[in-house]
């Protein structure tokens, strides 16, 4: 049973980051997120967020008024999803009344340049970069890296004392309401492909990002001087509709765990699978179903 198959296209994957922007947008820790307001410099800072997908987070802080001048660079290894998110800025910032002008390499919205950076994460940290910056992002990403590879050299991105900024890392617990026989299976065998993923041949991520970053960062020499959760809770309206676009949120998730589940017959029998999505899907169509995934966030300044 499939509720939709258009989420794992590159279109469908761009519409599912515009859908998780309100369920991001409920989750963000606000303690964390008001320290990360007390070590944002003044004046015109350089902020680079990795894996930015289509930058719905640079629009919520020019929102929520974190940045507002300065330089602010989406690095992804999603060529086309970079492409999309110049458009879709450009219609958020047109919404909000506020002036945009395309770039060569990205556009100006009001006194902020953003600028895109097509690049995977480890090649770009194994090349020579240029300018450090003073803030470090990385938004729904850090769960899909290698973090104890990758985090020398992204707090190396930063200059001495700079601050990050790492929200929404899973850590390994999600709860669909009401439950089924099924629950267990299905979710222990998501998260064993979870640890088990490779990406741009890397391993890439891991089940219990969220609890492991604590002492990931400590060992870096940046531990967290602000930690605190973060969980997706997305539920129905009472009367039964889905806020914004969340029905498809929680469509694209249930399809990342059919595709995840879908080839190890291994670990969840077809039919038990097949029983579990037809379930889910129907409950989510009668504006039932409840969906919990537990995250952390976590701020704190590079080493020196
Ligand atoms: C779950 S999405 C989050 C996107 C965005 N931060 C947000 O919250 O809407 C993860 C993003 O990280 C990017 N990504 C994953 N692995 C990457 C890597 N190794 N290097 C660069 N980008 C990567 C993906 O292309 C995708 O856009």
């Amino acid at each position: 049973m499939t509720c939709f198959d258009e989420s794992s296209t590159t279109s469908g994957y761009a519409r599912y980051l515009a859908a998780k922007t309100t369920v991001d947008d409920r989750a963000l820790n606000r303690q964390v997120l008001a320290e990360l307001c007390r070590l944002m410099p003044a004046g015109a800072p350089r902020v680079l967020e990795v894996g930015a997908g289509l930058g719905t987070m640079v629009a919520r802080l020019l929102d929520w008024g974190v940045v507002g001048a300065g330089e602010y660079v989406l690095l992804d290894a999603d060529r086309q999803l970079l492409d999309g998110s110049r458009q879709w800025l450009r219609d958020w910032a047109a919404a909000r009344g506020l002036r945009s002008d395309m770039l060569p390499d990205g556009l100006q919205v009001g006194d902020l340049r953003v600028r895109l950076v097509h690049a995977e994460l480890g090649r770009f940290l194994e090349a020579a970069h240029g300018e450090l910056a003073d803030v470090l992002i990385a938004n729904a990403v850090l769960d899909l890296v290698d973090v104890p590879a990758v985090l020398p050299g992204l707090l190396g991105l930063l200059v001495p004392g700079g601050a990050y900024w790492f929200t929404i890392n899973y850590d390994g617990e999600s709860i669909f309401a009401p439950s089924h026989r099924c629950d267990e299976r299905v979710m222990r065998a998501y998260h064993r492909d979870m640890d088990e993923r490779i990406r741009y041949g890397r391993p890439a991520g891991e089940s219990r990002t969220g609890r492991h970053l604590f002492h990931h960062l400590r060992d870096a020499g940046a531990p967290a001087l602000a930690a605190g959760s973060s969980d997706w809770v997305v539920y129905p309206a009472p009367d039964g509709n889905y806020p914004a676009d969340e029905a498809y949120f929680l469509q694209s998730i249930l399809n990342t765990i059919r595709d995840a589940l879908r080839n190890r017959q291994d670990r969840v029998e077809p039919a038990d699978l097949a029983d579990w999505l037809a379930v889910r899907c129907g409950q989510l169509a009668a504006g039932e179903l409840v969906y919990v995934a537990h995250q952390l966030d976590f701020v704190g300044r590079s080493p020196g």
